[in-house]
């Protein structure tokens, strides 16, 4: 099948790689030139373990090609995955400039029938207006071409997108079209492994399905940090109770950790967009504003810790161990290590940070400031500094050289947003181990 791409970020990048690896031709169309021309020298601009791979197995079998030609790739691709941003606007409504600007180049270009499929994250609604603007651009062309518009909302996560995409827990189809309905299932067949994975449901279903998914991950995380505040002053482990309900299979295991708040360019932005379009349609999702509310303070836990520990925080110096919002990804978008590197100079410190492969970034988001040192190991980062700050669970922090950290420290405190260790193992090497939800 051909398949055209708008937008070569995380999603359209990798569902357009993993198109090609199943035997589909696909091109990938973007705006931003340096892009299309770095992904055409095979420069992935954004690091994802296992797509490099992939995309340079496709190009290279001529099955994925990439374009700034607006025209050229609606013309190309029968199905047209939209998969550009949606970025809060101003009131943290979604903005859906970018998503309808693609909607209206399909309608100007297309030579005949096209299934339009909305894979960025969307308002309810979004698809009747994607549906309008192409409506309208035939009508300027005089042109009676056919066309379906279909909801089929993305749930891949950074650092396993391409795991994600490959082996989908479910692939939602939002529409109402028998003829797009057949062309998105065989799309999607190689895709289903054992067992059919479709959910077909009407688009404003398949819309809120995607926010909903988002926020209630996120309220499970704001419910652990919250009850983690308690759990520190009866003396209680989180991980005993995180544990204990978990086991419940009604519960499950998975986003139940507490820890130094949510981050991402996902879940911040799409729980408001969500609670605007509750706003605008008269239903406050009275919940949601409590969870965000909760992890707005949650992002400088470690920070409140170190003046509880400290007092004032002028001129002391902090390491930090992680930038990016999470393990396996250099995307520090909406990261809780900036509200801490940023309540830290609020407070007049300095930070000394690690991360494998955020650095670059963090070097792009900040510049160059005295107050930030951007080290070259976990060790260098902790020699001369007050305490160490654990924010991302990056694996090679699992088990640190402990005594060394001691002794590079000017005092042997770690604060860890990430319940990484054992408390009574870190104190065991003489250090002093705050960490989320547990008792000191
Ligand atoms: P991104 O910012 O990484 O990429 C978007 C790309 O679209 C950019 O390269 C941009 O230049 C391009 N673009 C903008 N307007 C365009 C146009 N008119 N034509 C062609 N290209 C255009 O974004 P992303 O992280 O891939 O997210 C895309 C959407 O998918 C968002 O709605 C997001 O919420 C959703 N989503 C993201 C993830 C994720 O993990 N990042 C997961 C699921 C869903
Ligand atoms: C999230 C969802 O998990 C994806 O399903 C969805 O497709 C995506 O958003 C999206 O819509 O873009 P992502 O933002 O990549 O994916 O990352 P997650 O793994 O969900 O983590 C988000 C944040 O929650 C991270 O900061 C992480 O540290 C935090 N988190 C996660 C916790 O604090 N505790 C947990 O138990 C789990």
């Amino acid at each position: 099948m051909k398949v055209s791409v708008i937008g070569t970020g995380y999603v359209g990048l990798v569902t357009g790689a993993c198109l090609a690896d199943m035997g589909n031709e696909v091109m990938c169309l973007d705006v931003d030139e340096a892009k299309i021309r770095s992904l055409e020298r095979g420069i992935i601009p954004i690091h994802e373990p296992g797509l490099d791979e992939i995309v340079k197995r496709n190009v290279e079998a001529g099955r994925l090609v990439f374009t700034l030609d607006a025209k050229k790739a609606a013309e190309f691709g029968e199905v047209q995955m939209i998969a550009v941003g949606t970025p809060p606007d101003e009131d943290g409504s979604a903005d859906l400039q970018y998503v309808l600007a693609a909607a209206r180049n399909i309608g100007r270009h297309m030579p005949d029938y096209r299934v339009i499929v909305d894979k960025s994250t969307v308002p309810v609604g979004t698809g009747d207006r994607v549906e309008a603007a192409v409506r309208e651009e035939l009508a300027k062309r005089g042109a009676d071409i056919d066309f379906a518009v279909v909801s089929n909302p993305e749930f891949l996560k950074e650092g396993a997108a391409v795991d994600d995409c490959m082996k989908p827990d479910r692939i939602v189809l939002g529409l109402s079209d028998a003829r797009a309905e057949a062309i998105m299932r065989e799309l999607y067949q190689p895709f289903q492994r054992n067992h059919e994975r479709t959910l077909v449901m009407s688009r404003r279903a398949a819309e809120l399905t995607k926010y909903a998914a988002n926020a209630m991950l996120a309220t499970r995380i704001s419910f652990m940090n919250d009850l983690s505040r308690l759990a520190e002053v009866v003396g209680v482990d989180i991980e005993d109770v995180r544990r204990g309900i978990g086991s419940d299979p009604r519960i499950g295991y998975s986003f139940l950790y507490a820890g130094t708040g949510y981050g991402g360019s996902c879940f911040p932005k799409d729980v408001q967009a969500l609670m605007r379009t509750a706003d605008e349609h008269g239903a406050p999702l009275r919940l949601l504003a409590a969870v965000e509310a909760v992890n707005d303070d949650q992002k400088t836990t470690l920070v409140r810790k170190a003046v509880k520990r400290f007092g004032a925080l002028q001129g002391r110096r902090f390491a930090i161990w992680g930038l990016a919002f999470k393990p396996n990804t250099d995307d520090m978008r909406e990261a809780p290590a900036r509200s801490v590197i940023e309540a830290l100079w609020a407070e007049g410190a300095s930070v000394c940070a690690y991360d494998p492969i955020a650095a670059d970034e963090c070097r792009r988001i900040y510049g160059e400031r005295a107050d930030l040192t951007l080290a070259a190991s976990p060790l260098e980062a902790v020699r001369g500094a007050d305490a160490l700050m654990i924010v991302t669970e990056w694996k090679e922090f699992r088990s640190p050289p402990f005594d060394e950290i001691r002794a590079r420290l000017k005092h042997p405190v770690i604060l860890d947003g990430r319940n990484l260790y054992e408390p009574e193992a870190v104190r065991r090497h003489g250090l002093e181990y705050h960490s989320v939800g547990r008792p000191a």
